[in-house]
This record gives structure tokens, sequence and C-alpha cells, in this order.
């Protein structure tokens, strides 16, 4: 089976939760894309979705030029599942009525699903259970029964508007005591419209739903696995390439590791991987990566020592976004040189990887563009005129790991926490040394040595040390020392762009400042950064 053939078109309406679908369906064995609402009908029909998703927005369907759905949707005789706006939309366009209401309703819910008996799936057939008020979506999914046999949800909410007149054909699935519409169907069309995010874990029964829609609804089979994903990336880049060669620029990061590891067991010895080791990485990640790589794959690893290049061009410079200008045009310079050195090459590796894509591609009215401009590697002279070879592009980061692992890669590299392009240059306040950067290296090793001991590394999305260069006395047995002072940070997100400050245990805080201090001379104090994000960012600099 194509692991691309059942797939499902999930049309973006704003929300921040529309990835969050796509994940659950990809989760589900499935394959998706993910599309702006204003896509036009002929692009829908090409897709050729076994059903479609219609995400959430913070727009108003009472509102003029809000968006819509593109008419092929009701077209292609598919399911459709609105989700919070999607259902609003859809009961908007059929005939419904949706209001304003001045309350947001925000946060937790328990829900009501409906239909009057409770027991075994199937009993009296499909007209019995929708004479009886039960979808063929939500039966038999439930968190637990009241007195009356009506089965409870424990839901995630999150709107404004809701539907207060359902559309002709369409029967109420679901209700709350505020909310008498919170769920409709028509079981004949297979339209439904949930006013739940059923995407959150905090929809208990998330996974279910979606299931149910997808597999049952739909007949999307299971054909998006790790595994197969895999074979087909080989398929599709022995096609594309050829008896060509391809240039990797390795970083040890997730996804150009994951490339690295695919395209060598694609096409072998016809990938050569350059990496740039700029002296500001983790603690022995340089030698970590070539043992993987070099020693342990046998992939063709192009190692540069330019340590020395990065700190000389970093000199007296203590601007944080002069250092990353800095370090970023360097890299692309040293990366230029090396790879110019090797010869007969027509093809560039990238690990550009799907939230990359839609976040560029995008909706034509105006959403956000969230545009990473760190660390790609991008300014290849062009003489060289490579073609880019992207074999990650349809999958989502838990995705990329997931291959990793079944590639081969270590778990602990594949699960590692990120790490910004410009390294330690951000993380050692001020001018970089390399005095600073090795004292900050160590720290950093011990706090995330001692993370991973007390089983918290993978509890916190990101950790790790910075070095302050102000000096603050310390005293240690009969000596007195004026010295640097490392501040720790660990915190908890979803997408980074928001952040709650790791409350880690005070014994484990205790154990890493005490090391610390021990261990490297040169810190005469430890602290721990209990700012979050707002107002802080997550790196000081
Ligand atoms: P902030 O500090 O903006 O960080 O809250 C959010 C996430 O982005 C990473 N970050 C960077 N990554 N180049 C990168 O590749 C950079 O210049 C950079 N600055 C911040 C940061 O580590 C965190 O994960």
């Amino acid at each position: 089976m194509n692991i691309h053939s059942d797939k499902i078109l999930i049309l973006d309406f704003g929300s921040q939760l529309t990835q969050l679908i796509a994940r659950r369906v990809r989760e589900l064995g499935v394959y998706c894309e993910l599309h702006p609402w204003d896509i036009d009908d002929a692009t829908v029909r090409a897709f050729a979705p076994k059903g479609v998703i219609l995400s959430g927005s913070p727009e108003s369907v009472c509102a003029a030029g809000s968006p819509r759905v593109p008419q092929a949707v009701w077209e292609l005789g598919v399911p459709v599942l609105g989700i919070c706006y999607g259902m609003q939309v859809m009961a908007h366009h059929f005939g419904g009525v949706v209001e304003p209401h001045d309350q947001k309703e925000f946060g937790y819910a328990e829900i009501t699903v409906h239909g009057d008996f409770h027991g075994s799936d199937g009993i009296g057939g499909t007209d019995t259970l929708r004479a009886r008020g039960h979808s063929q979506l939500l039966r038999g999914i439930e968190d637990r029964v009241n007195e009356e046999g009506h089965g409870l949800l424990d839901v995630w909410m999150s709107h404004g508007d809701r539907v207060v007149k359902l559309p002709d054909g369409f029967k109420c699935i679901a209700s709350t005591p505020d909310l008498p519409l919170a769920g409709m169907a028509d079981e004949t069309r297979r339209y439904y419209g949930l006013q739940f995010h059923a995407e959150v874990t905090h929809t208990r029964q998330g996974a279910r739903i979606y299931s149910r829609f997808v597999h049952e609804i739909c007949g999307c089979g299971e054909a998006w696995k790790p595994g197969s994903i895999i074979d087909d990336a080989i398929a599709r880049v022995r096609a594309q390439v050829g008896d060509g060669h391809v240039l990797l620029g390795l970083s040890g990061g997730v996804d150009s590791s994951v490339v690295a590891a695919l395209l060598h067991k694609a096409i072998g010895a016809q990938l050569t991987c350059v990496f740039v080791d700029h002296g500001l990485l983790r603690h022995q990640e340089g030698d970590q990566v070539m043992r993987i790589f070099a020693d342990h794959l046998g992939v063709k690893v192009i190692r540069v020592n330019a340590e020395a290049r990065f700190l000389a061009a970093l000199k007296g410079v203590s601007d944080p976004e002069a250092k990353r200008k800095i370090i970023g045009k360097l890299f692309v310079e040293v990366f230029d040189e090396e790879s110019a050195k090797i010869p007969n090459v027509q093809f560039l590796a990238q690990g550009t990887i799907y939230p990359d894509v839609i976040e560029s591609a995008g909706s034509k009215t105006g959403k956000a563009h969230v545009i990473k401009s760190h660390h790609n590697v991008g300014g290849l002279p062009e003489h060289m005129k490579l073609k880019l070879v992207e074999p990650l592009r349809e999958l989502f980061k838990d995705e990329v790991r997931k291959i990793g692992v079944e590639l081969g890669l270590p778990h602990e590299m594949v699960y590692r926490h990120p790490f910004p392009g410009p390294g330690l240059g951000v993380r050692i306040l001020g001018e970089v040394t390399k005095q600073a950067a090795d004292t900050l290296r160590l720290a950093d090793h011990i706090f995330i040595e001692e993370l991973r001991r007390a089983g918290w590394y993978d509890k916190t999305s990101q950790a790790f040390a910075v070095f302050l260069p102000v000096k603050s006395v310390g005293v240690t047995g009969d000596g007195r020392r004026y010295e640097p002072v490392i501040a720790l940070r660990a915190v908890e997100t979803i997408d980074f762009m928001t952040a709650h400050w790791a409350h880690l245990p005070y014994e484990l805080l205790d154990v890493c400042s005490r090391r610390i201090v021990n261990e490297i001379s040169g810190v005469s104090r430890v602290v721990y950064d209990i700012s979050g994000k707002p107002p802080a960012t997550i790196e000081w600099e």
C-alpha cells in the first residue's frame, strides 16, 4: 500500500492548534497535508483526499470577509469534520445560525454525548442509532456515563462564537448545559462538527475521535508508518539523484543527522557531509558526531575545525545580534570553501521539515509567517548550481525523530534538546573567549549529566548553562575567589514561543551547583533562572 494513497486534507483557518490536528492524524498512521483555507478548488480536487478537516480560527464567521471553505470541498463527496471555527463555518455555509457570545469559553468542559441508549456498538443498526440521536462520530466514545445512560466526555474548549441553530439535515450530537449545540452531524453526507478541540491531550478521548473519523468514517488505512516512510524516502531520493553526488551540511542537530543517516542508506558513497565545528558546540559534541557518523555508520564526513577562525572573528564583539551575524556569515563562508573542494557535486541536501514548509507557504490573507533565518546553509557559490534534496519535507519533528531511531541513530542524539545555530556564542554574554567557552561547556555538561541522571532531561524541553561575565566574590577553603557566575536555565514548552521555567527539585539544583563550583576552576557561584517567556526569552541573548 502506497503511504500517500489514503490521505486527509486539513484546511488551516489560522488556529494555533492546526498543526496538532495534523500530528494526531499522522500518529494514527494516515498521511495528511495542511493547506491554507484559501487554496483554489483545482488544488483541492487534485489532492483527492478521502476526508477533509476544517481547523479552528481566531476569526469570527459573523465578520464580513472572514474565511470560508473552498466550494470544491463540498463537491468532493467525502466526509468533512469541522473543529470549532470549522464547525461554525460549516453550519453557516449550510444555512445554520452562528452568533457571537459575550463570554468566551476557554478550558475544560464536560460534554454529554447524545443518544438515549448505552450498550454495545451496532445494536439496532445505523437507522436505530440515528433515530436515537447517536452519531457515527461519537458513538461509544466516552469517559463516563451519567445516571441516564448518556456518555460524558472531558474536553477542551476555546471559542467565542457558537452555533445557535443547526442547518437543515443536521442533528445535535453533543452538548453542555451552557452550550446546547456542542457538536453536530449530517450522517447522510457524513459532515460533522465539534465545538471542542479533540486534538489537545486535555480532550482525553481525542485520539479515538480522530481515529473514528479518519479510519472508520473516511476509510483510511494505516500506511503512514516509520518503516514505510523510510522506504518511500529512499526510493524517491534514488530516483531524484540517480548516480549523482550529494553534499550535506551536518550540524549534529536532529534534522541534519537524520538526513545523513537516511541518505547514507539510500545512496551510500554518493553522499559527502561537511561538518563545520565552530568551536561553540557542546562538550565533546564534535567528536560525538564523528564517532556516530564516520566511525559507526561509515558516512563520508569532512570535519572542518574552524574554532580559531570563529574566535578571531568574534574578538571584541559583544552585541548579541552582531555576534549572530558574524557566526552565520562565517559559517556559510567556511562551508562554501570546503564544499568547493569536493568534485562533481550536483545536489545539496537540507533538513527542511514540514513545519518550515507550512510556515513559508501560509495563507495569502496575512497569516503571520515565521521564517527561520538561522543556520541554514543557503549561500553556496552560484557556479555550483546545486539542486536541492529535502527528504524530510513532509515530516513533523516527532516523525523525524521516530525515523531517526528506526535508522539506528542513538536515542540520546535523536531526542536531544534544541541547540541554537550560533551555539555557545549566544550563551556567553558579551565577548566570546575560548576560556569562557571551555568553562561554559563543562558547566553545561555537568548540568545535563545531572538532569539525565535524575530523570529530568526528558521532562524539560530545553536546559542549558549560561556564562555571565560579571565577577562575584566566593570563598573556598582559605581562599577568596573573585570570578564569573554560571546561570542554569531549564524550561518546559510546547512551541518555544512561550515557556515556563522548570520547577527542578532543590536537591538536583544543589548537586549541580556543588559540582560546578567544585569541579570547574573559574566559577564563583551558580544561579537558577526563574523567568518565564514572556517576559524573558529562552536564551539570554
Ligand atoms: P528565544 O531565546 O527566542 O528562543 O526564546 C526560542 C528558541 O529558539 C532558539 N534560538 C535560536 N536558534 N539560532 C537558532 O538556531 C538562533 O540565533 C537562536 N536564538 C534562539 C532557542 O534555543 C530556543 O529553542
